[in-house]
């Protein structure tokens, strides 16, 4: 009797990601002009991360190479039902020169549990760490000096194969895309508004609300577009049930700041993506000893707290846009303002600790920052 074959799949073995080097990246001078005003998402770096999965060979062919346009054949699974899924975190130039990445196990095990509910293979944590680490080493030069600057780091795997069938894909690529950001908001910080949608919902129970899967922003998008008519910066968006407890952001969780000094934010319970920065603030308010609740909280409740003072804060938090304030909000048939309509004071502290952190210029106490050079 013969043994049985070796399994096809190496998973985070010999693996490892070869370096490209781009044969004539952006001239000095033209990307230090890039990086003067970056913006948010519109200035890529010269390299990406690829790697393959396939049946037959697991996870293999990965390089660190010159980002340029895809080859896909039109039939791509991913081009047809939209089995994608993606990740979102920040390298920070620390206080002292080096750089580091912001709770980056955290976003590798968030990539697994999407993978999970798209039915994608789990990319090793290992194999998530090295591509992004060895892109941000690739592209160090593009990190902006600006003050807020960062390098936004975008992974993400999409179905390949060529198949019109609906299933699983049986090739998949995973990718890491770099780009140098400043401020998500365009003029800067600010207050910014929410329009609550009535209408259209993000997620429901059994759904994919807590994936980070493009299809989630697909359908979040009328809803943003509505907010913007309507004069708001965002829309907010209310549970698919009831139409009545919040949720979050198209791109955002949400915290509440109470007069008594306690915060609450709605729950994990499967229909609102788990923020990092979401955890992050949790773990920073208990550690300052205020009082925190996971618990769900009703729009009119909302209105009602707004109006008679109890609540004095409320904010949105998330890499790319950190901890935002929000000043205004409105629905079909109201308006309310949250507390003087600026920045609170528990919102300023959360931003503050945490950029402080981020950046190297406060310890961090919790191990969050993972030095990469
Ligand atoms: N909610 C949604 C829908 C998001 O897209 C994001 C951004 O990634 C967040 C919340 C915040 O998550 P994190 O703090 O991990 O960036
Ligand atoms: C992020 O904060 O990283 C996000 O993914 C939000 C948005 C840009 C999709």
């Amino acid at each position: 009797m013969g043994m049985p074959p070796a399994p096809p799949c190496i998973l985070g073995g010999p693996v490892t990601f070869a370096f490209e080097p781009h044969p004539s990246p952006v001239p000095a001078n033209e990307r230090e002009a890039r990086l003067v005003d970056p913006g948010f998402g519109r200035v890529f770096t010269d390299h990406m991360a690829i790697l393959h999965w396939s049946e037959a060979e697991g996870w293999h062919d990965g390089r660190i190479t010159q980002r340029v346009p895809l080859t896909m054949d039109p039939a791509s699974s991913v081009l047809h039902y939209a089995q994608e899924i993606f990740e979102g975190l920040k390298a920070y130039r620390l206080e002292d020169g080096g750089l580091a990445l912001f709770r980056p196990e955290a976003n590798a095990r968030r990539l697994q549990e999407s993978a999970r509910r798209l039915a994608m293979p789990e990319l090793p944590e290992d194999l998530f760490l090295e591509s992004v680490e060895q892109l941000v080493l690739a592209e160090r030069d593009w990190m902006p000096t600006l003050e807020g600057g960062s390098l936004y780091l975008r992974p993400f795997m999409i179905a390949s194969e060529a198949f019109l069938g609906v299933k699983p894909s049986a090739e998949y690529l995973y990718m890491v895309l770099a780009s140098s950001v400043g401020a998500y908001w365009k003029g800067g910080a600010r207050a910014v508004s929410l329009w609550v949608s009535h209408d259209y919902t993000r997620a429901a129970p059994g759904g994919t609300g807590a994936a980070k899967c493009g299809g989630n922003y697909a359908t979040s998008l009328i809803a943003q577009q509505e907010a913007i008519r309507r004069g708001c910066d965002q829309v907010v968006f209310l549970d698919a049930a009831e139409r009545r407890w919040i949720e979050e952001l198209g791109g955002m969780n949400i915290f509440f700041v109470f007069d008594d000094g306690s915060i609450q934010t709605p729950p994990l319970t499967g229909t609102i993506l788990p923020g990092i920065t979401r955890d992050s603030i949790l773990r920073l308010a208990r550690d300052e000893g205020l009082v925190v609740r996971e618990e769900p909280y009703a729009i009119e409740q909302w209105r009602a707290d707004a109006a008679s003072g109890r609540l004095v804060e409320s904010f949105a938090c998330g890499t790319a846009a950190v901890v935002t304030p929000i000043g205004r909000v409105a629905g079909p048939d109201y308006e309310f303002t949250i507390g003087s309509g600026a920045t609170g004071q528990t919102t300023a502290r959360f931003l503050d600790r945490l950029s402080a952190i981020q950046r190297g210029r406060i310890a961090d106490p919790y191990g969050w920052l993972r030095r990469i050079g």
